[in-house]
């Protein structure tokens, strides 16, 4: 048998400005997804026979990636994650399941977290008609707080660069990692779910039509950009009140963008008392909010009052790892 987990993430500055060539940085959730497998009789996943059509993100790295021509294998999921929700569980899942894999395939080789950040990417892409970007594969894999963004960035450090063929062409990526000092132990991040939940690819439409409608809206994307790197300055120095400032501005301009709704402010008007910020995370139209805070428990309670699900994360989680 192999086992592995993955983490999810949430964007804490740069959705959306991320699609027009802007850094995003995302950080690791202590929550995941969890995949075992072990050889069997017939192809079973979740107690039920697997359809392939079904799995698209498992299909793809077992036969596209992997190769695996193997015994039949028995796959069991178990995931934290809310789903749809802006928390990257898709990436998760083909992380976890590409990692136990080579754990079942190449049990004496150190999994290159790397290389299956790249399989997860390419599981993702397949998944989602060849348009994909690489930030929650990398997050994932990596841990940590991550920096995806079109030219590498000062400050941080370069961890890989990934490609793309889309449908719309080549598409380039520099992933790096930001390095936060020591001391965040009484930092936490609370995500607060909507309960709905939203398409990403919805999403990004309606806000390239508010731009061919509205071009002057493109300043608010790097009014975005402007903010990103500001909060993740803060954030390497430790600076948390300033990362705070950030993501409340940061709201707003997505709010802006209209990629907000209402019961997105309600949740991150109930919690701005007992935060440093808070801000929706993601696509929006649904999906969740994030806060950062030192009040993690006041925290959930605004949030389950005002109606959303909470869920409390450590601020920095491992990525991707063999069990
Ligand atoms: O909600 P998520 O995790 O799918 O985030 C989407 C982030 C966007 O910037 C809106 C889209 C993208 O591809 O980066």
């Amino acid at each position: 048998m192999a086992e592995a987990f993955a983490p999810g993430k949430c964007i804490l500055f740069g959705e959306h400005a991320v699609v027009y060539g802007h850094p995003a940085v995302a950080i690791a959730i202590e929550q995941g997804v969890n995949v075992s497998i072990k050889k069997s009789e017939e192809w079973m996943i979740g107690g039920k026979k697997f359809d392939p059509s079904k799995h698209p993100h498992i299909s793809h790295i077992l036969h596209d990636l992997f190769h695996y021509k193997g015994e039949p294998l028995k796959i069991e999921i178990q995931s934290q994650l809310f789903s749809a929700a802006g928390l990257g569980s898709s990436a998760a899942l083909s992380n976890a399941m590409g990692a136990a894999l080579h754990k079942l395939v190449n049990p004496n080789e150190k999994l290159d977290v790397i290389k299956l950040a790249k399989l997860g990417h390419s599981a993702e892409a397949a998944a989602q008609e060849g348009r994909a970007s690489p930030t929650d594969t990398a997050t994932s894999s990596l841990g940590g707080c991550v920096v995806v963004s079109g030219e590498k960035i000062g400050g941080t450090e370069h961890i890989f660069d990934t490609e793309l063929v889309t449908p719309e062409g080549k598409r380039t990526w520099s992933i790096s990692k930001a390095i936060l000092p020591e001391g965040v132990e009484d930092i936490w991040l609370i995500l607060g779910f909507t309960g709905v939940a939203s398409p990403t690819g919805k999403m990004v439409a309606g806000v390239a039509d508010l731009l061919s409608r509205e071009p002057h809206k493109k300043d608010v994307m790097n009014d975005i950009n402007e903010i990103t790197h500001r909060g993740l300055k803060a954030l390497s120095v430790g600076n948390f009140g300033d990362v705070g400032v950030a993501m409340n501005e940061c709201h707003e301009h997505l709010r802006s963008l209209g990629v907000s709704n209402e019961s997105l402010d309600r949740l991150v008007e109930a919690v701005r008392p007992y935060s440093l910020g808070a801000k929706m995370t993601g696509a929006g139209g649904g999906g969740c909010m994030v806060a950062l805070s030192k009040e993690p428990q006041r925290v959930s309670e605004q949030i389950e009052i005002a109606g959303g699900i909470p869920m409390i994360s450590k601020l920095l989680s491992k990525g991707v790892r063999v069990l």
